[in-house]
C-alpha cells in the first residue's frame, strides 16, 4: 500500500538546543492531529540525530538523516556512515539532494553506493532527483530525471526498492518561492511512476511513494497533494516552523 509522507529537511539550520525544541513542537503538534493521513518525518543534521531521537520517542514522528557517507567505515575523516546513522535510531536517510549533488559533487555512481550502504544498514532512503532551470528550459528534464533514477536505483531488486521513497525536487523551485505548478509536478511524478512500472511492474510502481519538494508550503500543499501521483512533500524552509510544517502535514 502506498504511503503518504510529509518529510522535513532542516538542511544546515538550527543548533542542537534549537533543533530539540523544534522537534518537540512538531511531535506535540502531530500528536494533536486526530485523523493523521500521512507519515511524518523530520530530516535533521547528523549532530542532532541522537538528541532528536530521544525527543521523538513515544510519538508518531519518524527521524531521518540528510546524507550518509559513501563508505561503510574507516579512514574518512569527518564523514558519517550509514551504520552510524542507523545506530542513532534514525529511520531514513535523504540521499541525492540537489545541494549535495551541486555543492559536493555527488555523482550518480556515488549515490548508487550510498543507497546500497543505507539499505544494508537498515535505513529507508528518500532519494531526490530533479532538473535545473536550464535543463527544464532545454526540454531535457525527462532525460535527466530518468538518468538519476535509473543510475542510482535500478540495480536494486524489487524487495530492496520497496525501501525507497522518491522525492522530485526541481532545482529551480528550491528555496526560490517559485513552486512547480501542481500540473507540472504531476507530469513528472506520473513519468517517474511509469519508469518504475516499466522496471518493476505496476504493483511496485503503485506502492512507491513519490514526494514533491520545492517551495511547498501550507498555502499550496493541498493542491499539490490532490494530484494522483503526488504522495506528499519534502519540505525545506517551511519545516523550520512547527506551525507551517503542521499546515502541510494536515493538507491531505
Ligand atoms: P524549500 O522547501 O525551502 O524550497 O526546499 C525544498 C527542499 O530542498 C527540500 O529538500
Amino acid at each position: 500500500m502506498r504511503k503518504n509522507i510529509v518529510a522535513g529537511n532542516w538542511k544546515m539550520n538550527t543548533t542542537v538546543p534549537e533543533g530539540v525544541q523544534l522537534a518537540k513542537e512538531v511531535k506535540d503538534a502531530v500528536a494533536q492531529v486526530a485523523d493523521l493521513k500521512c507519515d511524518v518525518v523530520v530530516g535533521v543534521p547528523f549532530t542532532h540525530l541522537t538528541a532528536v531521537k530521544s525527543v521523538l520517542e513515544g510519538g508518531k514522528v519518524l527521524l531521518s538523516a540528510e546524507n550518509c557517507a559513501d563508505h561503510e567505515k574507516g579512514a574518512y575523516t569527518g564523514e558519517v556512515s550509514a551504520p552510524m546513522v542507523a545506530s542513532t535510531g534514525a529511520d531514513y536517510a535523504i540521499l541525492g539532494h540537489s545541494e549535495r549533488r551541486g555543492y559536493y559533487n555527488e555523482t550518480i555512481e556515488m549515490l548508487k553506493t550510498k543507497v546500497d550502504l543505507a539499505l544494508a544498514a537498515g535505513l529507508k532512503v528518500i532519494f531526490c532527483c530533479g532538473e535545473s532551470l536550464d535543463e527544464r528550459k532545454s526540454g531535457m528534464y525527462f532525460e535527466i530525471i530518468k538518468e538519476e533514477i535509473m543510475g542510482s536505483l535500478f540495480h536494486l531488486d524489487a524487495d530492496a526498492f520497496a525501501n525507497i521513497v522518491i522525492a522530485y525536487e526541481p532545482i529551480w523551485a528550491i528555496g526560490t518561492g517559485e513552486t512547480a505548478t501542481a500540473d507540472q509536478a504531476e507530469e513528472i511524478h506520473a513519468f517517474i511512476r511509469k519508469l518504475i512500472a516499466d522496471k518493476y511492474g505496476a504493483q511496485v510502481a503503485d506502492d512507491t511513494t513519490i514526494l514533491y519538494g520545492g517551495s511547498c508550503k501550507p498555502s499550496n500543499a493541498a493542491e499539490l497533494f490532490a494530484k494522483p501521483d503526488i504522495d506528499g512533500g519534502l519540505i525545506g524552509g517551511a519545516s523550520l516552523k512547527a506551525a507551517d510544517f503542521l499546515g502541510i502535514v494536515t493538507a491531505f
